[in-house]
């Protein structure tokens, strides 16, 4: 019965997309071509906008870390789109449904249904958000001296392979790091630097091979079903598993839909399920597609779901809860059917699309393509006078709050924990992330922050670095506290107000 109604969810007019072409984006009589929103609100949460006073004191009060703001100091929060999403009428229509039970109850199985008819896993278990699996798949695949080969890490995924002992091996193409570049597939494996970590290592070395979807820290860049074929191949010819880290995979799918070669006419959910074909780890953090606070591992092969799944009582909870509660699964069962909708899997990329090209046009420094998680500033370009070791990205990060009342989050040097050494660990690159929550802000917001953006560019020289005035041992970005190298926050405040005002 309560199968049947999950079912009948799944099947709804949100869903029955190949009824009619999906417009995410739509031309205007002008020739202007705008992202469009396929949903409507019906529940809103006031959000204020403080003066630049105050924010450049909440600014100094959260030490010049973002994630140490307070959201009543915050009038946009596109930190991130974990956990933070808008969910749907049905999500919220699964969460009261819910069977709440310790052990055995259906909405687990619900769910588990979800990921059959979606991912195309027999077997599946819930954690309390992706890197508890990450943590689950270290566990038990990670020994001491091991290498992971990934076409880019994130931060929690590194975290957990180091604290064992390996290490991780960015084996992407040469040209995945230039933030300005026409590649749609920046987020591609380079299948002959993984033929030579192997040749290298030998493969009892090779944990596994992980690809992200999309990679996360380099812009939200997808790679192709070409792309994960050969790097299949090479681990099948190799005996090596593939994890495929699934957190923004509808993303990635939607623009294989838009870009690679014969994919035009698939949907979403036919590429998702394709990609889905290849590893033999599936995980994800159910935060982002799903819009729900959990996550979850998928596979085919039960040999390896039956390592995992022991420690899964251990570290998160019975099989049928795995740290989540009952009624964020019934909201994750409908999520994971929703996800693949173009209009859910596309909402933000096509927001994203507009974001960065209108930024592009009066030449800010910003990761092209558009991606799959955010709108990107390549820091370095922007504040050319700031060295690394001062944290480009997390001063513009800081400035961008102090200029909008947006919150951003740093991804460069303040993410990079020092090494064994204590030294510091340069990222590869400075990004300051602008987030796009799925169905959370309007083109008018997008359109504030553009013109904020544009104003800070023009006063890019008040700003300068940052130095730490505490760091905890690791992941460092969460909680360490930064100070301004000057009191340009101040200097940048009152230009800000002599020019544009309070507000
Ligand atoms: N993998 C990827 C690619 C991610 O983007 C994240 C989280 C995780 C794993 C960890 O999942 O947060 O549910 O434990 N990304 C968030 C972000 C935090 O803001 O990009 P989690």
């Amino acid at each position: 019965m309560m199968r049947n109604r999950a079912k009948g969810l799944s099947i709804d007019r949100n869903l029955d997309s190949k009824r009619w072409v999906v417009v995410l984006s739509i031309k205007l009589s002008s020739g202007k071509e705008i992202p469009i929103e396929m949903h409507k609100t019906r529940m809103v949460q006031k959000i204020v906008l403080v003066p630049v006073e105050e924010r450049v004191k909440a600014m100094a009060e959260a030490g010049y870390n973002t994630f140490l703001l307070k959201t009543k100091d915050i009038f946009l929060d596109m930190l991130t789109d974990s956990g933070v999403n808008a969910m749907s009428d049905n999500q919220f229509a699964g969460m009261l449904r819910a069977d709440d039970a310790y052990a055995g109850s259906m909405t687990f199985y619900e769910f588990a249904d979800a990921v059959k008819d979606v991912l195309g896993y027999k077997y599946v278990m819930n954690t309390h958000q992706g890197r508890a699996a990450e943590h689950l798949l270290a566990k038990v695949f990670i020994k001491s001296g091991d290498v992971v080969p990934t076409n880019y890490h994130f931060t929690t995924t590194r975290a957990h392979i180091e604290i064992l002992g390996a290490a991780v091996l960015e084996i992407y193409y040469d040209d995945a790091l230039k933030t300005e570049s026409s590649n749609p597939f920046k987020g591609n494996m380079d299948p002959q630097k993984l033929k030579n970590v192997i040749k290298k290592y030998g493969k009892e070395k090779v944990a596994f091979v992980r690809m992200e979807a999309t990679t996360n820290l380099i812009g939200g860049q997808p790679f192709s079903i070409a792309n994960l074929r050969e790097i299949k191949q090479i681990c099948s010819e190799h005996g090596l598993l593939l994890v495929i880290d699934g957190s923004l995979i509808c993303e990635n799918a939607y623009l294989i839909m838009q870009r690679e070669k014969g994919y035009q006419g698939k949907t979403v959910a036919e590429i998702v399920r394709e990609i889905c074909s290849f590893p033999d780890l599936f995980y994800m953090s159910g935060r982002k597609n799903t819009s729900v606070r959990g996550g979850c591992i998928g596979t085919n092969n039960k040999e390896l779901f039956d390592k995992i799944r022991p420690w899964l009582p251990v570290y998160e909870g019975f099989y049928t809860y795995g740290g989540m509660s009952m009624r964020e699964i019934g909201a994750m069962a409908v999520g994971m059917r929703e996800m693949v909708d173009p209009t859910v899997a596309g909402c933000s990329v096509e927001q994203i699309k507009y974001f960065v090209n209108r930024l592009v046009e009066t030449g800010i420094p910003v990761v092209t393509p558009p991606g799959g998680l955010a709108c990107h500033l390549d820091a370095m370009k922007f504040l050319p006078h700031i060295p690394q070791s001062q944290y480009p990205a997390g001063a513009l990060s800081a400035a961008l709050y102090i200029a909008s009342g947006i919150r951003s989050m740093e991804r460069g040097t303040v993410s990079m924990d020092r090494n064994k050494e204590g030294k510091e660990v340069m990222a590869d690159i400075e990004l300051t992330r602008i987030a796009l929550p799925r169905r959370v802000y309007s083109i008018s917001h997008i359109e504030y922050a553009i013109d904020r953006i544009n104003w800070l560019y023009k006063h890019r020289d008040l700003v300068k670095g940052l130095k730490f005035v505490w760091e905890p041992p690791v992941l460092r970005f969460f909680d360490g506290r930064l100070e301004p190298l000057g009191d340009w926050g101040r200097n940048l405040a009152e230009a800000f107000k002599k020019e544009i005002g309070n507000y």
